[in-house]
């Protein structure tokens, strides 16, 4: 198998951490690139960050840094996207950032080019603008007055701007969606023709001048180019189009797929085909829109304050049942609702029952019987080479089986882990990596169901009789458990090699080809069982552990140390003067009954009378280790009554917030100052 394979992922707004639904996209578009790869495909991986936009100009403001300073920190910086990608082992092999010069000066051209050609011209634009998507509407588009995207509300706009001609390809566009399959599932193509096309495509605005962070049109000082044209661009400028830090232009264009989330299915399906027409460029192959990672019902976002931290989740339960959960669990082109409940089950049923069982049993069950080698010549016959052979012939069917048992329960799994390879490459080309999934766990399943239709342990009783059934059938586990393993890798690569390292699969036997083979692996391969591929989780444990890290992640969020910004309205010296600030000492301090709040101070105020204050400081201080100390109180506030008890004055304290927790200290003066003396 030969040929190249070109595949994206969207490149991601660095303008903050990425989250689960992130990693989804991400995860999902390496698995289909290791598939390729696994083919023998010439295979290259695009990703990289859109840093362009006023979102990021903003942040970049808040944070009081430069917007490049600010992108570079999340995509370079410690858990940015760059490690997050290193952490769940996606094999990219390309990374492409929207500030690298190269792509800087490509789309300068690019613009140029489109704008020679008259397709990009200077008018005015007024309309509506959504500053979170950095997207423009017309007022038709908006869906009750808010954004049709995000829902947020937008602002009116208006000012000289460059436009697109995209009208100009509405007919083309409506051709290619409605008479191709360049956009999948089809159910989007309806959404993009009802909702975009057949309402009328309108010229798109292309640049702006009401902020400076983007690609400036060098033709023009003040405009900057409109961060979807100069997003988009991103995958042909990384392949070298209009620059020369890269040379695979011809080699690799056009692209076999995009794998895009559906929010931003119409920039990939109707823009950018539309800007590829422009140039005189041929149109990726595919754009593929899956659905969104959903939180209760809802999309994840960090103004709801509700998104998964993939860090924890893959530092907790590892990256590859993370990667499998994801994929397994969530049909691909439709929302899926996360859950870790959903997650943990996924594990503990599918890897750690049903395939860590079944490498677990097998191995150990070699190394007890066999001392961890089959002997020679128990491998596959003559005959169940052949019956793997019909199976797994392209549209091979199941012969009909006529053995009868226990070689019928040999036939009938060969059969099924046989033509495994061709179902799996099916769904797998049909960008249906929960199906190819299924399909291999149905092998699994039925590994196990042969484990027991075979009972070993009863076969060992009688070695003599039944040795040399039993090393077939623990070849057989062996060998329907490495095609197993060989198309579980592009989802979890790091847990297959250790499966392989256990079953003594050589690199020969980790192949696609081998992966249709019936009989590859040597019946006489070194089996040692390891550890636990995938232990079991406790679920309760977990959760709470869970709930305590994503807790602890939250606060860590949060700024250090924040202080009350400080009043800019005068007092007079006069009014200031009346408050009567005293030092005094701590005679008694008792808790109060029935708060847990309050604490009772007996003072000694220097009048010779005890004054009783009480103070809400319970969180702080247990009353016993106040006892003695020399404080600062005011004295002159009129009583209050607080839990039936009367307070007269109040403690001075300073306080501030460390990591969105509250922190209160007393005030606590040198205890040589006498109880009484005033404070000025
Ligand atoms: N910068 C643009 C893409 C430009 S491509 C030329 C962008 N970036 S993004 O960071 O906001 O989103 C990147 C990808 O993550 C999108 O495909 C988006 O759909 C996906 N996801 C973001 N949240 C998601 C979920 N909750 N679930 C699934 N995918 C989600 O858009």
């Amino acid at each position: 198998m030969s040929g190249r394979f070109y595949i994206t992922t969207p490149i991601y707004y660095p303008s903050d951490k990425l989250h689960i639904g992130h990693t989804y996209c991400t995860v999902a578009t390496d698995a289909i690139a290791r598939y390729h790869r696994l083919k023998g495909e010439e295979v290259l991986f695009l990703t990289g960050t859109d840093e362009h936009g006023q979102k990021i100009e903003d942040k970049a403001r808040e944070a009081g840094v430069t917007p490049k300073e600010f992108v570079d920190r999340i995509v370079e910086g410690e858990r940015g996207v760059k490690d997050l990608w290193k952490l769940m082992d996606i094999s990219n092999d390309r990374f492409i950032r929207t500030t690298d010069g190269y792509h800087v000066s490509a789309i300068q051209k690019i613009f140029k080019q489109m704008y020679d050609s008259g397709d990009i011209y200077k008018g005015t634009y007024k309309g509506k603008y959504c500053k979170p998507c950095e997207s423009f509407w017309t007022e038709s588009q908006l869906k009750d007055g808010c954004c049709p995207d995000c829902g947020r509300p937008v602002q009116d706009a208006e000012e000289e701007a460059y436009f697109f001609r995209l009208s100009k390809y509405a007919d083309r566009i409506r051709h290619l969606l409605e008479d191709t399959d360049f956009l999948e599932p089809r159910s989007r193509v309806h959404e993009m023709v009802n909702n975009f096309i057949k309402p009328g495509l309108e010229d798109l605005c292309v640049s702006r001048t009401s902020f400076t962070w983007g690609i400036p049109v060098d033709f023009d000082p003040g405009h900057v180019v409109y961060v979807w044209v100069d997003a988009l661009s991103n995958y042909i400028t990384a392949l070298g189009y209009d620059n020369d830090q890269y040379h695979d232009f011809d080699r690799f264009w056009p692209a076999d797929v995009h794998i895009v989330g559906k929010e931003i299915v119409r920039f990939h399906s109707i823009i950018w085909p539309a800007m590829l027409m422009s140039l005189g460029l041929p149109l990726p192959k595919k754009v593929f829109g899956h659905g969104w990672l959903l939180l209760d019902g809802g999309k994840m976002s960090k103004s709801k304050g509700n998104v998964v931290d993939p860090y924890i989740l893959a530092e907790m339960f590892g990256v590859d049942a993370l990667r499998f959960f994801l994929l397994r669990t969530f049909p691909f082109g439709s929302d899926g609702n996360f859950s870790n409940e959903a997650l943990i089950n996924t594990i503990n049923v599918d890897l750690a029952n049903d395939l860590g069982n079944l490498v677990s049993r097998t191995t150990a069950m070699v190394g007890k019987y066999f001392g961890g080698q089959l002997p020679a010549g128990c491998g596959a016959t003559g005959e169940e080479r052949e019956l793997a052979a019909a199976c797994a012939a392209p549209g091979g069917a199941v012969p009909f089986l006529t053995a009868a048992e226990p070689e019928k329960f040999d036939a009938e799994l060969i059969a099924l882990a046989a033509g495994l390879r061709g179902r799996y490459e099916q769904a797998m080309d049909q960008y249906a990596p929960h199906r190819a999934l299924d399909e291999v766990f149905q092998v699994i399943q039925r590994a196990n169901k042969y484990i027991d239709e075979n009972a070993p342990w009863v076969l060992a009783k009688d070695m003599e009789a039944n040795g040399a059934r039993l090393a077939h059938v623990m070849y057989d586990l062996l060998e329907a458990t490495r095609i197993c393993g060989v198309l579980l890798t592009p989802f979890m690569p790091g847990s297959m090699d250790r499966l392989f390292a256990q079953i003594g699969a050589p690199a020969d036997c980790r192949t696609w080809e081998s992966a249709g083979t019936w009989g590859a692996l040597a019946d006489t391969a070194a089996v040692t069982k390891g550890d636990n591929l995938f232990p079991r989780i406790d679920l309760d444990k977990a959760l709470a552990q869970l709930e305590a890290a994503e807790a602890e992640a939250r606060k860590a969020a949060l700024p250090a140390v924040e202080v009350e910004p400080q009043l800019t309205e005068p007092v007079d010296f006069d009014t200031f003067c009346k408050s009567d600030f005293r030092v005094v000492k701590v005679k008694d301090c008792q808790s109060v009954k029935k708060s847990n709040k309050l604490l009772r101070f007996t003072l000694d105020d220097g009048t010779g009378t005890d004054r009783q204050i009480l103070s809400g400081i319970a969180m702080w201080y247990k009353p016993e280790e106040l006892i003695g100390k020399t404080l600062v109180a005011i004295v002159n506030l009129p009583p209050r009554k607080m839990m039936g008890l009367e307070s007269n004055g109040m403690l001075i304290s300073a306080v501030h917030t460390e990591h969105g927790e509250e922190k209160l200290h007393l005030i606590m003066v040198d205890d040589a100052i006498p109880a009484g003396a005033k404070l000025c």
